[in-house]
């Protein structure tokens, strides 16, 4: 820190440089985020609440109201009339909370998760942290979790199950009512991550998997508002079916307006819970129906456009994700990343992941494929 302050002139000028540095999602060039360009009252609303601290709710119960609305929200939407939970600082922290509560609801002294072989990578994280000893069960054809593997990875020790409704990689809904079954039958926990597909599958038209709270099994499910949802970041989501499950998480706090805390973190952001409950407002499921059916559109038009230029599909996109291999795919997505396009190289699969999000316009979309097609003709 320098010995003395500098005006607000250049203060200012400063960061406009760094911002500079940084990609913007207006040019459409970033195809490889799972968050956005948040909606335009996504930003008033948090520059409105940007003092307030969700983790002294006592201080901000305007605040805490709008969180509580957008926990409704997203519970009702996902079919959980009692569902209680919290906005995040993101899936990651929402995947942290749902195993923290699958743990301490057991008395098993070496506990095993069983997660798919394409569960996110904050599940790596999160079995460190609580001591957890994962046992990946291995995927189908379409990149879904197997359920005859997963019943083979049950053990004693098991204490929960992990599917995924729109897998980061590839955008793929394990059947999630399958698992359900098993884990009824062996009696244990199971977590639903929709952290990105929450916020999509109920919004695609005649597209009716069942992945939420309908399903006996599910206790808890991650959906983050920061990723389709167009809200500020840090609004990730963590519903729990019923409110005893909160017994399970909960920490006395000392000296706060709050007695008890349910959440990882301490100090949260109650400016992303006023976003998220803008965008809510101002969108409606209407406005995510044309957001959402908008990117799935473009989704298409990649995925023929690849196909046309003779790429092969990796799996037939379901959610606005798509993936594709060529020849050569490494080299490719190399020269690809040399044009200014961000897109992500998966080796596991050896292909090109595309994220179509909302920032993606259809004339982004066209201009990708020319690109794609004067690198395939050089
Ligand atoms: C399915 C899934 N789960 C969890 C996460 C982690 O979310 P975050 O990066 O907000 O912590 C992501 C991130 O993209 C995700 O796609």
């Amino acid at each position: 820190m320098q010995p003395k302050g500098l005006s607000t002139k250049s203060v200012l000028a400063e960061l406009k440089n760094m911002q500079r540095i940084d990609q913007h999602y207006d040019n459409g060039k970033i195809l490889c985020s799972m968050c956005t360009k948040p909606h335009p009252l996504a930003k008033k609303a948090y520059e409105m609440f940007f003092e307030s601290n969700l983790g002294d709710s006592g201080l901000f119960p305007g605040t805490a109201l709008l969180e509580k609305e957008v926990i409704q929200a997203l519970a009702t939407l996902l079919h959980g009339e009692k569902a209680v939970g919290f906005l995040v600082s993101g899936g990651t922290e929402a995947n942290l909370m749902a195993l923290l509560a699958a743990r301490n609801a057991s008395k098993i002294e070496h506990p095993e998760v069983v997660l798919p072989q394409s569960a996110h990578f904050s599940f790596t994280k999160i079995c460190n942290l609580l001591n957890l000893k994962p046992v990946y069960a291995g995927l189908d054809s379409s990149f879904r979790v197997d359920p005859t593997e997963v019943k083979k990875c049950i053990s004693k020790n098991t204490i929960a199950i992990v599917g995924t409704a729109g897998t980061a990689e590839l955008g793929a809904i394990d059947p999630i009512d399958k698992i359900s079954e098993i884990a009824l039958r062996y009696g244990v926990y199971l977590h639903v991550d929709a952290a990105f597909g929450g916020l999509v599958i109920p919004f695609i038209k005649d597209f009716k998997p069942n992945f939420d709270f309908n399903i006996e099994g599910v206790k808890s499910i991650t959906v983050d508002p920061h990723k389709m949802g167009m809200a500020a970041i840090p609004a990730g989501g963590i519903l729990f079916k019923e409110a005893n499950a909160l017994d399970l998480i909960k920490t006395e706090t000392l000296y706060l307006t709050d007695r008890v805390q349910y959440t990882f973190v301490g100090t949260r952001a109650g400016a992303a819970a006023a976003s998220a409950w803008a965008v809510f407002k101002a969108l409606g499921k209407a406005g995510y129906q044309k957001v959402v059916g908008d990117c799935i559109k473009n989704t298409k038009l990649l995925a023929e456009g690849f196909e046309k230029q003779g790429f092969k599909l990796v799996v037939e996109p379901t959610l606005n994700l798509v993936a594709f291999r060529s020849a050569n795919t490494k080299s490719l997505a190399e020269k690809l990343r040399a044009k200014g396009w961000f897109i992500s190289y998966l080796s596991r699969y050896d292909c090109i992941r595309i994220v179509v999000m909302p920032h993606i316009k259809k004339r982004h979309a066209v201009a990708f494929l020319e690109d794609l097609c004067q690198i395939e003709k050089l």
